[in-house]
């Protein structure tokens, strides 16, 4: 049995092997299916050998993609019940715990599973059940993006995964906002993920005109972490000569009423950097 603590956690070093690897051939038939979802997803944190175990057990990997692509015929109806989400959810945290590993992470990426997110992604249904596949799916792009790897940057820019994050931070709520902005903040403090989104005007202007929507809301609802978020975004677009001047022409958003910034407290380094950038874009602008 996996051995659950009180708080609904499983113990450290309490997980039995014998049980995950019965779980993991469970995910090939159908009728065991749900539950094995649940169980795994219940011990990805506290079971390290998990991603790898997944990712090269027979049938596990498709298993998990099916539970994605059969969801896809409800995104286009409002008739996505809770239990189904839930079920999808359990399979993409399995896909996230691999996403989350340095020896799966490339495997991952190399075939191209983030792609199978784009349809859940691309949902602006507001209820409970869409809320949790987006945020859940984002979770896994967030994982990727968290270690700062060149590669998966590399391979983020080959996709679409970009725009559907632009426009999870301007509909999604402020957990996806957050999720979605961190990943566009990723990008910009790589190389080659700022050199991208520089490249062609459209990009640029549209992840300034995100950013912008972003500020304005945070306006009327201050969210420090959001402002935080947003300021690294634009300080690294600094770094880029095309960016700066696009700024210069058009003073952001976050820059007027100077009100936003007094939610940062005043030793904060992100606070003096903004500052700095409000002079060096004002100057100009004169
Ligand atoms: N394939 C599109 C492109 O290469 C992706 C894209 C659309 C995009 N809008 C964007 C990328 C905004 C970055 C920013 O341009």
């Amino acid at each position: 049995m996996v051995d659950i603590g009180a708080s609904g956690v499983v113990l450290p070093g309490h997980v039995d092997e014998k049980k995950v690897h019965q779980l993991i051939l469970q995910l090939i038939h159908s009728k065991e299916r749900e539950n094995a979802l649940q169980e795994l997803s219940k011990i990805r944190e506290s079971y390290e050998a998990l991603a790898l175990l997944l990712w090269h057990s027979y049938g596990a990997m498709a298993a998990l993609l099916q539970e994605i692509v059969s969801i896809y015929p409800l995104l286009s109806s409002q008739t996505l019940t809770a239990t189904a989400s839930t079920r999808v959810c359990n399979a993409l945290a399995l896909m996230q715990c691999i996403a989350s590993h340095p020896e799966t992470r490339p495997l991952f990426i190399h075939a191209q599973f983030p792609l199978y997110l784009y349809p859940i992604l691309n949902t602006t249904t507001k209820s409970r059940p869409f809320e949790y596949l987006r945020l859940t799916s984002l979770g896994i792009i967030g994982a990727l993006v968290k270690n700062d790897s060149p590669d998966v940057i590399s391979f983020l820019i080959t996709t679409e995964i970009i725009p559907l994050c632009l426009r999870i931070m301007e509909t999604g709520n402020e957990l996806c906002k957050t999720v979605a902005i961190f990943v566009i903040q990723k990008t910009l403090l790589d190389e080659n993920g700022l050199g991208y989104i520089c490249q062609t005007t459209e990009r640029l202007l549209a992840v300034l005109s995100v950013l912008n929507v972003i500020s304005k809301s945070l306006l009327e609802q201050p969210s420090a972490r959001l402002l935080r978020h947003i300021a690294k975004c634009y300080i690294r677009l600094m770094d880029n000569k095309k960016a700066r001047d696009a700024m210069k022409q058009s003073v952001p958003d976050i820059f007027q009423n100077g009100g936003i910034v007094s939610a940062l407290s005043e030793e904060d380094p992100i606070r003096r950097s903004l500052s700095q950038m409000e002079t060096v874009i004002k100057e100009r602008t004169r």
